[in-house]
């Protein structure tokens, strides 16, 4: 039998594990994070990895243009990735229009080939559902990670060549300019996240996976996605399965949230259905997302850097906590996952020590700025939920977290 990919590949004692502090606010969170971690005692031994836009600025510096070693991704943490049992990956930051830019977790994406981007979203404690009635939102989300308009098979202008390749080409000959992204689906690719979500559901007794297409119009690769969901769906009959248009689950995730369980979906409809699952429990500051495959797994929060807070420590880290649940889970470490999980609730519930974000867009008090505490003092309330004994042990946990995430080096 197929080992389970949710799980990593070999129970330890102890794991190894990459952090990587990203970019921009996500030293802060990650400096946050490990301060939690720390009172946590799980038993992992950290490994410090960069990535991002710090490491584009930094191989710019180091090597000439053109050369393959200037890049977000240095081979020092693919090792490092490849050689540990789990990553956890603060925000990136990303920008447009950099030559030679690419970004990172899409190239890690592809490096491991993590074919599975889990994007549960379940409402914490303390926060509130936007929607009238506050319905029941447990929802994992399956989305496909490596293929679709992802596969960066791309032209700009579309070499003439390519007109005759299809009948459907001939009403854009003489358009001025023409751009193509090739949407690629691969049987294979369609099976193992359908059969993820499935084997997802069945482990964890949950009785129905939905599956997001739009095979009513896009019928090449979402017309394949359906059959074979269709086609696995057989394999489970026990689950009830059903198949939808991606366009009615957006609306349906508003209106009937609670009828959701397990989704899977493509890459693209998975980034957009994903961002609004998030708005119903809480937000992106609370969205954590598993990129997962046979040889890796990466986790990292769905919010991004925000470099205007660059090391002001301003933004929750919940994000990137409730991340670290999700990857404890992955490690086997389930009590430690609901220890770290039953904390961060009950900072939530506390109502005292929240960030500015909270106060602002999910208690919505007027005073947010005034009540606000920052992303470390936050954390701290956390890790004191953990291990009562913190306050103690405090200055030289805030220490060696400060010295874990330095960032100076890099700028
Ligand atoms: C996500 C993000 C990424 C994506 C970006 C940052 C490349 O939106 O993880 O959802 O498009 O997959
Ligand atoms: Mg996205």
């Amino acid at each position: 039998m197929a080992r389970n990919v949710m799980q990593v590949k070999e129970k330890k004692d102890r794991y190894q594990v990459a952090y990587i502090p990203g970019d921009d606010s996500g030293f802060d969170v990650m400096e946050a994070a490990m301060i939690v971690m720390q009172a946590l005692d799980a038993p992992i031994d950290w490994v410090r990895a960069d990535m991002g836009w710090c490491m584009w600025e930094k191989t710019c510096k180091e090597f000439p243009e053109g050369d393959k070693r200037r890049n977000t991704v240095p081979q020092e943490t693919i090792d490092k990735v490849r050689n540990t049992d789990a990553t956890l990956m603060a925000a990136i930051t990303s920008k447009a229009g950099v030559k030679g830019f690419k970004s990172a977790i899409l190239q890690m994406r592809q490096i491991f080939d993590l074919f599975i981007n889990f994007r549960p979203a379940k409402l914490m404690p303390g926060l509130e559902c936007p929607l009238k009635g506050d319905p029941k939102i447990d929802i994992k989300l399956f989305r496909e990670n490596t293929e679709d308009l992802y596969s960066a098979v791309e032209w700009r202008p579309l070499p003439r060549e390519m007109f005759d390749l299809h009948p459907g080409m001939e009403r854009f000959k003489d358009k001025s300019e023409v751009a193509v992204s090739w949407r690629v689906y691969s049987k294979e690719g369609c099976d193992r996240i359908i059969r993820a979500a499935f084997e997802y559901a069945k482990a964890n007794g949950l009785k129905s996976v939905v599956c997001c297409n739009k095979a009513n119009v896009i019928r090449a690769t979402d017309g394949m996605m359906k059959e074979r969901f269709l086609e696995i769906a057989k394999e489970y009959p026990d689950i009830d399965s059903r198949e939808e248009n991606a366009d009615a689950t957006a609306m349906w995730l508003i209106k009937n949230p609670q009828d959701y369980q397990v989704i899977v979906t493509s890459n693209v409809f998975g980034d957009i259905l994903s961002d609004e699952a998030s708005q119903l429990v809480g937000g992106m500051g609370f969205a954590p997302s598993g990129n997962i495959g046979e040889e890796a797994a990466l986790f990292e929060p769905s919010h991004g850097s925000v470099p205007k807070y660059a090391h002001q420590y301003k933004i929750n880290p919940c994000g990137l906590l409730i991340t670290a649940v999700m990857m404890l889970e992955y490690l086997g470490l389930n009590d430690h996952a609901a220890r770290l999980e039953k904390a961060i609730g009950d900072v939530l519930v506390e109502s005292k020590y929240l960030t500015y974000d909270i106060w602002r867009d999910d208690k919505g008090d007027k005073d947010w700025e005034k009540k606000a505490v920052s992303t470390l003092e936050m954390a701290k309330a956390i890790a004191g939920k953990i291990d009562p004994d913190f306050d103690k042990k405090a200055d030289e946990i805030c220490a060696k977290a400060r010295e874990m995430c330095a960032w100076e080096h890099l700028a």
